[in-house]
């Protein structure tokens, strides 16, 4: 549990670490390559390490320190995958594709994730079909690919988990997968791009549309650099926008975050560029906006609720429309605790201003939502405590400590 005591301006330098859902899907992809793999700037978050110990229950040698992860997949055997630590991160069904990939089949439970939905598989699974695999559907999924068939896909949902998945599925086949309205996150872009480092061969045949022909035999030792992560960039520039003092993020990923720069610069919000930094203050006084989400390059679902926390210092009301987590609000009802006052009408958040905001006791769901929790508290002025630690630590390195060096009064007074 967290004991925070809000108030105080946020000031000082604070880095961006590395990319949660590149490192995550990087990770896997490494097991297809029977060289070493060596990934610089891994951060070093709850996910990432649950990932490892799956790895590590495969068989595959591995080295991880001060951010710096060495693989060795040379080895690695085929087991079930019906293990807990499957259940606990949703990056997990990135190993289907990667088993059929290896060993043209896999055993597994659906993967688990954050809890604001259901967090589907059907895409995955039907593209998987359309390739060939023959899927056995009860308490778990059983899949085999005895034959894989070239052929064209196309997901019916811009989906990040399924174009990774499917890129995954494709690498070490020496056939010719076509995958159409495919994910251009930018953590897509990294697994292309590592992957053709591997030697798989990736054409864009369409800004949407990709061509997979995948190479049997992967084998160079690899070295490549993890892209900071967009998402804690975008977070810690909320936070600044909403109690900096002039806060000096670092690693700062410009180009991944062009969007919610145009809607600070729409809302005023004082911050400079520089370099790959990014400088901010508290915003004051500004309008409602009304925004949704969309897949990237538009607004990323991963900041709305940190945004509705933003948001709520506005002179007037906003709305947020959330496209593609529709139940994506279960950090509302805690946070209109600390006398915010955000409503859910469907997948609409309606934010209204908030003043005299107070102090409770919080309990955090998810890790975007415990985020905002956090963030809530260190901008009242008063005393709050927030159970749930562990899903902000699934996806922020030692953020805790660095948050209290830039001034925010945070004491860990028990580990959950
Ligand atoms: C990835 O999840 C990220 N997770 C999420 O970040 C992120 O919110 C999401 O992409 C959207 O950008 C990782 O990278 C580990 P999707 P993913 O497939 O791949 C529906 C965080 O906080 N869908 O792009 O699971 C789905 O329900 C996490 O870091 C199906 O219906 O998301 C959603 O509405 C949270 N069937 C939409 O598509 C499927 O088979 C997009 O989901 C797959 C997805």
């Amino acid at each position: 549990m967290l004991k925070i005591k809000g108030g105080n301006l946020l000031k000082g330098v604070i880095e961006v670490k590395g990319s949660k859902n590149a490192s995550l899907a990087l990770i896997v992809a490494s097991l297809l390559n029977k060289g070493e793999v060596k990934l610089y700037n891994v951060p070093d978050i709850l996910d990432v390490r649950r990932l490892l110990n799956i790895l590590k229950h495969l068989n595959v040698n591995v080295n991880f320190k001060d951010n710096i992860l060495i693989l060795d997949s040379s080895k690695i055997e085929y087991k079930s995958l019906l293990i807990d630590e499957v259940k606990k991160i949703r990056a997990s069904s990135y190993l289907m594709g990667a088993f059929l990939s290896l060993f043209n089949k896999v055993e597994i439970f659906n993967p688990g994730g954050c809890n604001f939905s259901n967090r589907p598989i059907d895409f995955h699974l039907n593209g998987f079909k359309e390739f060939g695999a023959i899927i056995q559907e009860n308490e778990n999924l059983i899949i085999n690919l005895d034959n894989i068939k070239s052929g064209y896909y196309k997901i019916p949902k811009i989906s990040v988990g399924t174009t990774i998945n499917l890129l995954l599925f494709g690498a070490l086949k020496d056939n010719l997968l076509i995958i159409d309205n495919v994910a251009l996150e930018p953590e897509v872009e990294e697994v292309i791009d590592f992957l053709s480092l591997m030697g798989v061969e990736i054409i864009k045949i369409k800004e949407r549309t990709l061509l997979i022909k995948g190479n049997k035999s992967l084998n160079k030792n690899v070295e490549y650099h993890v892209k900071n992560d967009r998402i804690e960039a975008a977070s810690l520039a909320l936070l600044g926008a909403s109690i900096g003092d002039n806060l000096e993020i670092k690693g700062f990923n410009i180009y991944d975050n062009l969007y919610l720069l145009n809607i600070f610069l729409k809302l005023n919000v004082p911050f400079k560029l520089g370099g790959n930094s990014l400088t901010i203050s508290k915003c004051v006084d500004f309008d409602g906006i009304e925004l949704e989400t969309n897949p990237y390059p538009l607004l990323p679902t991963d900041i709305q609720p940190l945004l509705s926390v933003f948001l709520s210092l506005g002179k007037s009301s906003s709305i947020i429309k959330e496209n593609i987590y529709p139940k994506r609000n279960n950090y509302i009802k805690e946070l209109n605790k600390l006398n915010y006052n955000l409503n859910v009408n469907n997948n609409l958040i309606i934010i209204n201003n908030s003043n005299n905001l107070k102090g409770s006791h919080l309990v955090g769901e998810d890790l975007r939502g415990t985020f905002a929790l956090l963030m809530g508290s260190l901008i009242s002025d008063n005393t709050s405590y927030l159970k749930g630690k562990e899903y902000i630590e699934r996806g922020y390195e030692d953020i805790f400590n660095r948050l209290r060096k830039i001034g925010a009064n945070i004491e860990e007074i028990s580990s959950y």
